[in-house]
């Protein structure tokens, strides 16, 4: 007789991941494309199908806060302390590698990027594997970070065998990245923990490091990156209706898409316009954020304008993309 038996998705993924192919996997942040990290092949895959540069290290995926020991020695107190509080969730430690972790992982760098990350099904594929996720954001290198299953399936659908739909990522900017150079906490990406949450934690201020432009060692820092296709301009917070002027002495308004904050630009057609959150909420609006770059970058315009948020909460790591995804206005 014959039967026929479901394997649910997870159970694919787990398979498919044990014998060294990619997965793109959901995650509270943004979608990722993983392999095992234990695998150097495997992770070399990732490099390759994202044409990503070797140096640029990959982030870790673990399921507990025992597991980071298995993956890193010497974590300083104050990493516990942050893992605690925000873990799973979206903060990375970068942390002394263990021997086991690929060089390919880390681009040869003594330290390891962990992470646990705050979705259910991430958590539930990792529970039933034994090894950790090499994972980056799961987009051709340089391009918008993806935040819904459709957004991978577009740009890497044909070189991947599985793209695990979790619905669209809750927090919408990658994890906030803290390291300890010099023992020091450190942080060296802004992303969906804030700064002030973190402070809060630890008890005193942190250093960031988030601009080092010329790092080979973190192109997420490089200054160009998470970019649209479309030439992306962004200007200071109110300044929109200003800066549109310089626009319209250029280009028809009907060509000119808009990324604001709440307010929209009465003078242009309200459908090439995108508002991140009405209410001014920035945890809404970093939710938003990718999405929203990618919905204009498909629109019949020329150009897409853009302004910051107010500098707090999630708003850093909001204004962090946009600059980068940005490119100067000569004047
Ligand atoms: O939210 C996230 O972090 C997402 C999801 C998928 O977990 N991942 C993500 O990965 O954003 P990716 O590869 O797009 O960005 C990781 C950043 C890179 O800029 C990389 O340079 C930095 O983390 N990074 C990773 N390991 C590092 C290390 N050992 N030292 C310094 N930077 C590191
Ligand atoms: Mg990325």
């Amino acid at each position: 007789m014959l039967t026929t038996k479901h394997i649910s998705d997870v159970t694919l993924a787990q398979m498919l991941l044990a014998r060294g192919e990619l997965v793109a996997i959901p995650t509270e942040t943004v979608y990722g494309l993983a392999a095992n990290a234990l695998n150097a092949e495997a992770v070399a895959r990732i490099f390759e199908v994202k044409n990503r540069p070797t140096f640029d290290p990959l982030i870790v995926h673990t399921y507990s806060i025992e597991a980071l020991e298995r993956h890193a020695h010497s974590i300083p107190a104050e990493a516990y302390k942050l893992a605690e509080a925000f873990m799973p969730g979206s903060l990375t430690l970068l942390l002394p590698k263990r021997a086991h972790i690929p060089d390919i992982v880390t681009a040869g760098l003594p330290t390891v990027g962990l992470r646990i990350p705050n979705h259910a099904l991430a958590l539930e594929l990792l529970h039933g594997i034994d090894f950790p996720l090499a994972a980056p954001s799961a987009n051709p290198f340089g391009y918008i970070s993806p935040t819904t299953a459709q957004h991978v399936r577009a740009q890497l659908g044909e070189a991947i065998p599985l793209v695990l739909d979790g619905g669209a990522c809750v927090v919408g900017v990658e994890s906030t990245i803290v390291g300890f150079p010099e023992g020091e906490p450190t942080i060296m990406r802004f992303g969906g923990i804030s700064v002030e949450a973190i402070e809060k934690v630890l008890g005193r201020q942190v250093k960031t490091m988030t601009h080092s432009s010329s790092n080979p060692a973190a192109p997420g820092m490089l200054a160009s990156h998470y970019a649209p296709r479309k030439p992306f301009y962004v200007t200071s917070t109110g300044n929109l209706p200003t800066f549109l002027q310089k626009f319209l002495a250029q280009y028809a308004p009907e060509r000119i898409g808009v990324l604001a904050l709440r307010g929209g630009l009465p003078a242009l057609p309200t459908d090439c316009q995108v508002l991140l959150s009405t209410e001014g909420n920035l945890n809404e609006a970093a939710q938003k954020l990718f999405g929203a770059m990618r919905q204009l970058d498909a629109l019949d315009v020329d150009v897409i304008i853009a302004e910051y948020v107010p500098q707090e909460g999630l708003g850093r790591a909001i204004n962090d993309r946009l600059k980068r995804a940005s490119l100067t206005l000569e004047t």
